[in-house]
């Protein structure tokens, strides 16, 4: 490959934090990353050993230096501190991932009260999930933004899904399956759209810049056959896309490849919303 196009692509030296960093598409983000050469931070809920254990499988895969940081994106203080730690030990945080969410695949048995029917849905979820996948990206933002406005450069990411530009089609779970796609899910996703257009705009003077990615579903081991079969023929392709598959749009987004790309939203659905 040529210099130029590697360059354009390269995050060399660039530290990115990714929230729910060790979950099942943080960890594909996260490898991808490093792969292009950057220092990657795991921000994440589950235990320290697992996220400390994650990072350091990325050390030693790519010979970058990863960091593992147990914290919950819901609490601005110790985000405020994580984001420090990271500062002070990188020197820079040049790239945030906002990508933590409150996002059960169907056929988790310990999910099935965030498929409740919307009349039911119990109100403390909704509260919970618009605090994680809404407030916790505001809250991130909050923390790594003031680095990135004084070294006039950097990129913020909200991850959203497809389902922030139409809704979910929840014949997908089957007929009369009695499960349904949040509200609070659907309704969070949207208004990332806000809050990645508000960031943008007010990050734009100093050379900040904020996009969105919304992909469609990902196939994982825990979605039933017939499930995967209804999913599939919703989109252009008739297949869910597989591990891997959005590993080139977020390079494309954290990397100057996308230097004239703000307050933008890149929907990656293999044609599904197009129909
Ligand atoms: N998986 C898909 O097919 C798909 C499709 C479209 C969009 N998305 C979006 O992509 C993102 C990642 O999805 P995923 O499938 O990898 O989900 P996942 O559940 O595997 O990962 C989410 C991670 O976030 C962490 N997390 C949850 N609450 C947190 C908190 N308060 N503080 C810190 N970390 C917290 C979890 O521990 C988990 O590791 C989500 O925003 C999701 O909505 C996923």
């Amino acid at each position: 490959m040529h210099s130029d196009i590697k360059k354009l692509f390269s995050l060399e030296n660039r530290v990115a934090i990714i929230t729910g960093g060790a979950g099942f598409l943080g960890m594909q983000y996260a490898d991808t990353l490093s792969k292009a050469g950057a220092h990657v931070v795991l921000f994440d809920i589950k235990d320290e050993h697992t996220i400390q254990g994650l990072a350091k499988k990325i050390t030693d895969a790519h010979g970058v230096e990863a960091l593992g940081i147990r914290v919950d994106i819901t609490d601005a203080d110790a985000v405020e501190k994580a984001v420090t730690e990271v500062k002070d030990k990188f020197g820079t945080v040049d790239i945030l991932i906002n990508n933590a969410a409150m996002n059960p695949a169907v056929g988790d048995k310990h999910a099935d009260k965030l498929f409740a029917p919307y009349e039911q849905y119990p109100i403390e979820l909704w509260r919970k999930e618009v605090e994680v996948n809404l407030t916790g990206a505001q809250i991130c933002t909050q923390a790594a933004a003031p680095i990135m406005m004084k070294q006039r450069n950097g990129v913020i990411i909200n991850k959203g899904s497809e389902i922030a530009v139409a809704t979910y089609d929840h014949r997908a779970y089957g007929e009369g399956s009695g499960k349904f796609k949040s509200a609070a899910y659907i309704t969070t996703k949207t208004s990332l759209l806000g809050l990645t257009r508000s960031w943008a705009s007010y990050l734009a003077p100093y050379g900040v810049r904020v996009n969105m990615f919304c992909p469609v579903g990902m196939q994982t081991p825990a979605h039933d056959k017939e499930f995967v079969k209804r999913y599939a023929s919703l989109n252009m392709f008739g297949r869910m896309a597989q591990p891997g598959e959005y590993n080139g749009t977020m390079l494309f987004l954290c990397s100057d490849a996308s230097s004239f790309m703000t307050g933008a939203n890149l929907i990656v659905d293999g044609g599904k919303t197009a129909w």
